[in-house]
């Protein structure tokens, strides 16, 4: 007899099916049953429930939140509304944070993890961005809720961001978000955490003509170690925006000399099975330490 039941919503590309079904397994051992594939997308709340089909997801124990794929508006608004009655992994607040590269920022800076240099201004502040272009050199223009690498446009001098401007004003943007660029070798550290334990370390090179490490423009993942300098930045900044689950992209800054972090992912990839064959071993720790959490965050 189970005592424990939770609800689980994992994406299913890149072997996450198999890693799904590791998982429901092991909580099993432990008397946690899984209700899997809970797409709120297909939810409803009514009164004081959230429905999905005849399930009260307000009666589980615990909502495991695992996919990738791109949260609508309304998903995100059941996510936080169901948050605020059971417990979720990773909690709506710090994932609402880690989707948004300001807030992000603003707090690992405030915490004393280093990021890039950064500036945010309304979006009828443009001369501000006229001011910081000449302090900086060169910059990054970032959508604050972009990913893969997509809307990342570097400007490279004052006639560049000249020629960008009009194109941002017709954007109906609420604001602007800019970094500065920083020197390093193309290639970044995606540091797995979960419930503050370190699970592993791979690389990301930029391919030869792009300065994006991400695979969707182009990048490739390898083999890397991460050193304790890495692995202590990457806890700092995991423990910093509150999620149990993270990767973390960190860089090597070639000018200050430290790394520094760029982004806080809260739904990070497990290895794929090509990249398993490649060497990255971290799945079975991962796994471990995600059944281990919830196990943690249900008892009675
Ligand atoms: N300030 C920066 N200076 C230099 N390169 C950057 C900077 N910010 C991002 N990059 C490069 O662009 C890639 C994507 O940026 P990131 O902030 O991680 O956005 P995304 O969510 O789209 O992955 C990074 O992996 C890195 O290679
Ligand atoms: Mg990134």
């Amino acid at each position: 007899m189970s005592d424990r039941t939770i609800g689980m919503w994992l994406y299913s590309n890149g072997g996450g099916d198999k890693i799904g079904k590791k998982i429901i397994k092991k909580l099993k051992e432990r008397g946690i049953e899984t209700i899997d594939n809970i797409n709120l997308r297909h939810a409803i709340a009514k009164n004081s429930h959230i429905l999905y089909k005849d399930i009260k997801l307000d009666k589980l124990d615990l909502f495991f939140s695992y996919n990738a794929g791109e949260q609508t508006q309304y998903q995100m608004y059941l996510y936080q509304a169901l948050n605020r009655v059971i417990p979720m992994i990773n909690t709506y607040d710090s994932f609402a944070l880690t989707e948004d590269k300001f807030q992000t920022s603003f707090v690992l800076r405030n915490a004393g993890v280093k990021t890039a240099d950064y500036k945010l201004c309304h979006r009828d502040d443009g001369h501000q961005l006229k001011k910081i272009i000449k302090k900086w050199d060169k910059m990054v223009y970032k959508p604050t809720d972009g990913w893969g690498g997509v809307g990342l446009t570097k400007i490279e001098n004052e006639a560049n961001l000249d020629m960008l401007l009009p194109f941002l004003n017709q954007m109906d943007l609420r604001y602007f978000y800019v970094e500065k660029f920083i020197n390093y070798d193309n290639t970044d550290f995606r540091v797995d955490i979960v419930d503050g334990e370190f699970i592993g370390c791979y690389g990301r090179k930029a391919s030869g003509t792009d300065w994006r490490t991400n695979v969707t423009s182009g990048g490739s993942v390898f083999m890397r170690d991460a050193n304790d300098d890495i692995i202590a930045v990457a806890k700092k900044a995991a423990k910093v925006c509150g999620v149990d689950i993270a990767g973390v992209d960190i860089i090597y800054d070639r000018e200050k000399e430290e790394y520094i972090v760029l982004e806080v992912n809260g739904i990070p990839a497990f290895a794929t099975p090509e990249q398993e064959k490649m060497g990255l071993d971290f799945n079975e720790k991962k796994i471990e330490k995600i059944v281990e959490l919830i196990d943690k965050k249900t008892k009675k």
